[in-house]
């Protein structure tokens, strides 16, 4: 059974002292010795010490393991959903894996390109791409472009050459809702993405493209949404896709990411290797062609719990009978989830895991605005204090790639940890960085 609990405040369900945390929620690399978080065998209190804080890191070997499980329970394509997390490193990684890339823009396609991703093996997202990223998904040849509007489809024209023909899928709107956040739902009617099933926008969009000489239409694409708990979401969207792929005789399917992870604890998400086997065994159930080509687009599902964000405390400020606001030198710009969509985190304190936790905090970030909280109710020792280093688990996923500037604060380096050392794969922004776009 999975399920999904509250976003914002603890739930009824939830503990109110906790003797251990749930090591579900850290990178699987992770262990404690005497009373010190330590990730994939590197200490977090070394870290800080050494470069400072607050920084992301991830457990490499957390993130290729993920990745084979969901290799080794599915015969189609991964693709990682790069949007998720992107550096170079993670492009380099993804290639070692034997996995394709999804890119949504110009500046995804060129990091991975940068990385030593090769353009055949990228797929083009984008529900308004621009002359210069298809132009530069020509250049470098990216493997599939995924169709989004009739735009499109002219601009495409006017730019492919008739005697090298661009591959591309199509994305269609099933018209599925799928149980998630409205903002990121995207399979149903009113979407800004894809061409609609039941309105008949993805028919004339099929036809169209079947008529080409310069665009081949090999399959299609479908993407219902994010941090879906409910398999049976997907059951809906692939009925539907199925049915276009059968009428149009196509052999490539792409069903797109969504699938949820747990944040908090209580929360119970289903195995990747689960959900690739579920859409494996539609396909196989539902009479397709045995050599169709199956492909999943995991983010979060992939890179969410494979790293922890790690803070220290500034301030705190005791609120009789409010709240007490425990304040941390980051906040919305290295992770703007719950301000976006009020989703829930925990907090850890990583040089005091073995202590009872039995008070209630609130994690406020240091940016000028009151709803910059980063965890709205955290379970901490009742002696938390100024200086300590405190941590967000389940911060891979949208933390990084969604970090801005805001107030000028800079965003944080980038750690991958294995086997006990770690390295700096994006350096921390200088105070020079905040300057450098200025004449
Ligand atoms: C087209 C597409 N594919 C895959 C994903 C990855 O989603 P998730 O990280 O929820 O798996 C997204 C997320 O927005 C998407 O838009």
């Amino acid at each position: 059974m999975m399920k999904e609990l509250s976003r914002g405040d603890r739930s009824d369900a939830m503990p109110s002292i906790r003797h251990s945390f749930p090591m579900g929620l850290l990178p699987s690399g992770a262990s404690i010795r005497s009373g010190s978080l330590y990730v994939a065998g590197v200490e977090i209190k070394r870290v800080a010490e050494e470069i400072g804080t607050p920084f992301f890191i991830y457990d490499e070997d957390h993130i290729r393991t993920t990745i084979r499980d969901a290799k080794g329970a599915f015969s189609g394509d991964i693709a990682f959903a790069s949007k998720a997390f992107l550096c170079k490193a993670m492009a380099q990684l993804a290639l070692e894996e034997g996995i394709l890339l999804d890119v949504a823009s110009m500046g995804e396609m060129y990091v991975a390109h940068a990385g030593g991703f090769p353009g055949d093996r990228m797929i083009l997202h984008g529900n308004n791409k621009s002359d210069q990223e298809l132009a530069f998904a020509l250049e470098i040849g990216v493997g599939r472009i995924v169709i989004d509007s009739f735009d499109e489809i002219d601009r495409l024209e006017s730019l492919a050459k008739a005697d090298e023909p661009v591959s591309v899928w199509l994305r269609v709107t099933p018209g599925v809702e799928a149980h998630t956040h409205e903002y990121v739902m995207t399979g149903q009617e009113d979407t800004k993405f894809g061409f609609s099933y039941s309105a008949g926008a993805a028919e004339e969009a099929i036809e169209l493209l079947l008529s080409s000489k310069k665009i081949r239409l090999l399959g299609l694409h479908s993407h219902i949404g994010s941090q879906i708990f409910m398999l049976d979401s997907f059951k809906a969207q692939f009925d539907v896709m199925a049915e276009l792929i059968k009428r149009y005789g196509f052999l490539e399917l792409n069903l797109g990411g969504g699938l949820g992870v747990a944040y908090i604890d209580g929360e119970e998400a289903p195995a990747i290797a689960d959900w690739v086997s579920m859409a494996e065994s539609y396909a196989k159930n539902s009479g397709l062609p045995d050599n169709l080509r199956l492909v999943l687009e995991p983010g979060r599902a992939i890179i969410a719990r494979s790293a922890i964000t790690v803070y220290r405390v500034g301030t705190i400020k005791r609120l009789k009978g409010i709240r007490t606001y425990v304040s941390i030198d980051g906040g919305m710009s290295d992770n703007p989830r719950p301000v976006l969509y009020e989703s829930g985190y925990e907090a850890i304190l990583p040089e005091r895991m073995n202590d009872v936790s039995d008070t209630i905090y609130t994690i406020s970030g240091k940016h000028c605005e009151s709803g910059d909280i980063v965890v709205s109710s955290a379970l901490l020792p009742s002696d938390l204090a100024v200086g300590e280093l405190l941590a967000t688990p389940v911060t891979g996923a949208y933390g990084y790639s969604m970090a801005s500037n805001y107030n000028k604060v800079g965003r944080p380096p980038v750690i991958f940890a294995k086997d006990g050392r770690y390295r700096v794969v994006v350096r921390r922004e200088t105070l020079g960085d905040l300057l450098r776009l200025e004449e």
